[in-house]
């Protein structure tokens, strides 16, 4: 059909984090943030605007879902304003991958929406236009447009112009390997827009985070040039945990951990003083993700298999940015 395109993304995973908004209608991060984009866990979406149509039509791993299909009207919106349209879309995304339990299903979701949306509008956008529209659609899609090492900018505009991600390091020159423990696979209870309202709203450390993040943006992206593991493993867990902490403090206090991730932090900083190249992250759900050197991978998973309460070890390497796919 004429206005009709498919697209792949795939998640990205934060390893100095984006927690809180400076602007939360056009949603701006109130800190920047560094991230790899994965390679084979993914979203494949298809887009198709019909002239004439009232609404879209939206399927999600071959469902419905009300409150997911008002994000994504809300997203397409975006794009119809920048196409001059005012038609309805059919969309189909299906992830290989399990939704909404804290891996990230909407970095990839919207990066890959975008950049299927654009095209099928005929649209013209150049990377970083991609990202900022994602960016409106979920803060860490920006980051999703782009493969490998990417840093997403807090920019000063007030209209987010340049509140944009840019690749740091191709993947493939270091490719590390990440072993995702699934601890849970349920769905989230708080989720991320509203638990960074509630961090902002209440935690008394948000202004030490916002403070302390330049420094951290600095010392990942150095290491991250460099080819530094121990320097990027140091900054990644003390990001992590200083996000948690912040999102702790707040009121009621964010728990995202269950017992089994807690187990998988201390079973990786063990395996580190072993001498193994490892360290973790963990976003805002249970499941850990252990980043490592090639050579380890088998022997972090074999560690996390054995963690009790990890329901299953997912292994993937760093790969590419949005890309288009065969309709
Ligand atoms: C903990 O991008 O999901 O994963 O912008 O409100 O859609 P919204 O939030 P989202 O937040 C991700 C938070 C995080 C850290 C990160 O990815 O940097």
């Amino acid at each position: 059909g004429e206005f009709h395109a498919a697209s792949q993304a795939q998640p990205n995973i934060a390893l100095v984090k984006y927690w809180g908004k400076r602007d939360a209608a056009l949603n701006l991060p109130a800190v920047g943030s560094i991230s790899i984009t994965l390679d084979s866990l993914w979203t494949r979406t298809d887009v198709r605007f019909v002239p004439g149509q009232k609404g879209d039509r939206v399927s999600l791993n071959g469902r419905s879902d009300e409150a997911e299909s008002r994000r994504i009207t809300a997203c397409l919106d975006l794009l119809r304003q920048r196409a001059a349209v005012d038609w309805g879309a059919d969309v189909a995304s299906r992830n290989n991958f399990p939704t909404a339990a804290g891996l990230a299903s909407s970095a990839s979701g919207f990066a890959a929406l975008v950049h299927a949306g654009a095209r099928a509008l005929g649209l013209q956008l150049s990377d970083a236009e991609q990202s900022v529209l994602a960016r409106r659609c979920s803060g860490s899609a920006a980051r999703s447009i782009f493969g490998g090492y990417v840093e997403w900018a807090h920019g000063r505009l007030a209209d987010g112009t340049d509140s944009v991600a840019q690749p740091l390091l191709a993947a493939e020159s270091w490719p590390l390997r990440v072993a995702v423990a699934i601890t849970s696979k349920a769905a989230k209870q708080v989720g991320s827009s509203e638990g960074m309202r509630r961090t902002a709203q209440t935690s008394p450390y948000q202004s030490a985070w916002v403070d302390t993040q330049e420094a951290d943006l600095t010392t990942a992206r150095n290491a991250i040039l460099a080819r530094d593991f121990e320097a990027l493993a140091l900054i990644s867990e003390y990001s992590c945990l200083k996000m948690h902490a912040l999102a702790m403090a707040a009121q009621p206090g964010l728990l995202y951990w269950n017992g089994a991730t807690m187990e998988c932090m201390h079973r990786v900083r063990a395996l580190r003083q072993q001498g193994l190249p490892v360290f973790f992250t963990v976003d805002a759900g249970p499941q850990l993700k252990a980043v490592c050197e090639p050579s380890a991978i088998e022997e972090v998973k074999a560690a996390l298999r054995d963690v009790p309460g990890v329901l299953d070890v997912l292994d993937t390497g760093l790969g590419a940015g949005a890309r288009a796919i065969s309709p």
